[in-house]
């Protein structure tokens, strides 16, 4: 298994569909190893495979805190959605220390495919409901901000571009005293 490193918004790949996956082999369990180890280690309750770098439909998932909950989803689909939405606050490894308010129904109904290609269903609610969401967005190019206003959504490019610039300014530092 390897840590992959997480692509950062607003790469392209983060904004492009991810293609079906049709071959469930030796390859693909390794990717979901590798993407699994890679949401520990953030650590993070899901990862897609866009962020990555990779256009597949998979995405792995454990919002348990023992971390013992390890589901991954190969072709998510979404089948049914509650009329009733939660508020909740997201974040996203792919948009490093930004928090943002996003409203989604709070309880919906998910078909996939396991590993060796076997259809399941899942009723999700409350975190994992919010996170399959999520994490299905992720495939179709679709990032949490994406949800909010435009002015709001605007607002938070602005924050995360300052995150970012903050957090070079302090590798710049530590940098020199190193020196
Ligand atoms: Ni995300």
């Amino acid at each position: 298994m390897a840590k992959l490193p997480v692509i950062q918004y607003p790469h392209p790949v983060l904004a492009a569909k991810a293609e079906p996956v049709t071959v469930f082999d030796d390859d693909l369990r390794r990717l979901a190893a590798d993407m699994a180890e890679t949401m520990y280690d953030a650590p993070g309750v899901g990862l897609a495979a866009n962020q990555v770098g990779v256009l597949k439909r998979m995405v792995v998932i454990d919002v348990t805190e023992e971390k013992t909950g390890l589901t991954v989803f190969v072709n998510p689909e979404i089948i049914e959605k509650s009329d009733t939405l939660i508020d909740h606050e997201e974040g996203c490894l792919s948009l490093k220390g930004l928090y943002e308010h996003v409203k989604r129904p709070d309880h919906v109904r998910v078909r996939a495919q396991d590993l060796d290609g076997k259809t399941f269903e899942l009723d999700c609610e409350g975190l994992l409901a919010i996170c399959v969401q999520h994490e299905t967005d992720h495939l179709d190019g679709i990032v949490f901000i994406d949800h909010l206003s435009m002015l709001k959504k605007q607002r938070a490019a602005t924050k995360l571009r300052k995150l970012r610039r903050e957090e070079k300014e302090r590798e710049k530092e530590r940098a020199h005293r190193m020196d």
